[in-house]
């Protein structure tokens, strides 16, 4: 029999729904995406950018299924002009977010060594110091601190360069371009000016790592494009998000320091129980709306039945790791905040083989700040009424743009 005959094919496809960039304050669940829970485990989308409409995914197995299943490709993503929610759209070559195995494999295996949990332990110290050094100054100059300014980005830029081998003198100008590369301030003009001169840089120090014997990225990635296991600009188009991932930290811990700080409950209990520390992250990561609408989309390859739904060769799919973190089957009471949730399968670092290459140095990174903050500044809380609290607009990631606390 054929496809068309097994899956229920004959139903009307669900509508074609706006999804338009709202700027959401705060941490607010976007009430587009929770209509469109409501619609259907499976509806369809139009964001403003881009070309047609997706097919979206909100069920936890669902988002599971098509994450992890090789008949959806991001490569075949990157010949088309999937309606998104990004105005550009320059996939790079070397880019892991839209490599297919077998590329992807071959691409992350240079920098996969870095990124380890091993590797992440012989940083612990050294991030510590990072992250102690910046308090310092904080507690030196006394109350109100800006969180965000003073800590939260500084120091995930600071410590993947320590990761990635960015030498000392080039921090400044480094730091420099990645700030107007992720700031939503400078307009799409300086962004692109600082692009060109990170990747520039990117591409010399790679070189310069020919015949290195360090064990950081750029080391890392110079030995494995002189061996010829990637081009030069493989190895660019794989640096270059690395060396900007840690705005993930600062606005993804900035949402979370909003909540504890609005919360008393939550920090009462990070203080009581330093110990319980790590599964309350879980669920602040769980529960944190990390994105605007939706991210990368992929292309089903051949006919596939997800949700009693025929999604056909060449359909566009989004998923909504979001929304499947909600999914009351999987997370009762899914807008409560539990820190005692047990079991607790989140996908706020992704799924399948675009699982986040920084997941295990954005813990890291998290559990020091938290850990640190509320051990340097006893009785932190906000220095303004939280409705006073800017939040990033016109962004991908949503975070707090100021954090003035006190103590
Ligand atoms: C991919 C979340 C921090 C590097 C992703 C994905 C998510 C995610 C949801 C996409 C999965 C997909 O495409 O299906 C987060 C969150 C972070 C964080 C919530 C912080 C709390 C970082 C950091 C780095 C990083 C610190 C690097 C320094 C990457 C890279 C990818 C990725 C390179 C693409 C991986 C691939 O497609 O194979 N991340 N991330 N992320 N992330 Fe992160």
């Amino acid at each position: 029999t054929t496809v068309e005959s097994s899956a229920p094919s004959g139903r009307t496809p669900p509508p074609v729904r706006d999804w338009p960039a709202h700027d959401l304050d705060g941490t607010d669940f976007d009430p587009v995406l929770a209509d469109l829970m409501r619609e259907g485990p499976l509806t369809r989308i139009r964001l403003p950018h881009g070309e047609g409409w997706a097919w979206l995914a909100t069920r936890y197995e669902d988002v599971r299924l098509i994450t992890s299943d090789p008949r959806f490709s991001r490569a075949e993503a990157t010949c088309r002009q999937v309606t998104r929610l990004a105005p550009d759209f320059a996939p790079r070559p070397g880019s892991l977010a839209w490599a297919d195995q077998p590329e992807h494999n071959r691409l992350r295996r240079p920098v996969a060594g870095a990124f380890t949990v091993s590797a992440m332990k012989r940083l612990r110290p050294r991030a510590q110091a990072v992250l102690d050094e910046l308090v310092d100054g904080v507690v030196r100059d006394g109350p109100p601190s800006d969180l965000i300014e003073r800590v939260l980005e500084p120091f995930p830029v600071t410590v993947v360069s320590e990761l990635m081998g960015v030498p000392a003198a080039d921090r400044p100008q480094v730091h420099a371009w990645t700030r107007q590369i992720i700031s939503t301030s400078g307009g799409a003009e300086a962004a692109a000016r600082a692009k060109t001169g990170l990747y520039g840089w990117i591409r010399s120090i790679v070189r310069a790592g020919a015949h290195s014997t360090g064990e950081d990225v750029y080391a890392l990635l110079g030995r494995a494009v002189s061996g010829g296991d990637i081009g030069e600009e493989e190895a660019v188009g794989l640096a270059g998000p690395l060396q900007i991932g840690g705005e993930a930290v600062t606005h993804n811990c900035g949402q979370m320091l909003f909540l504890m700080l609005t919360r008393p409950e939550l920090m009462e209990r990070a203080r009581a129980r330093p110990e319980a520390r790590g599964p309350l992250l879980d669920e602040l990561l769980r529960y944190v709306p990390h994105r605007s609408t939706v991210g990368l989309a992929r292309i089903a390859l051949e006919d596939v039945e997800v949700a009693g739904r025929l999604i056909a060769a060449g359909d566009a799919v989004h998923v909504s790791y979001l929304a499947a973190n909600r999914d009351p089957d999987v997370f009762p009471v899914p807008d409560r905040i539990d820190p005692d949730r047990d079991p607790n399968p989140h996908l706020a670092f992704g799924n399948g083989p675009h699982f986040c290459t920084g997941a295990v140095l954005a813990r890291l990174l998290t559990g020091l700040l938290v850990d640190t903050l509320l051990d340097r500044l006893p009785g932190m809380r906000l220095a303004v009424p939280p409705e006073q609290v800017l939040w990033r607009h016109r962004t991908m990631i949503r975070g707090p743009r100021t954090l003035p606390v006190t103590w």
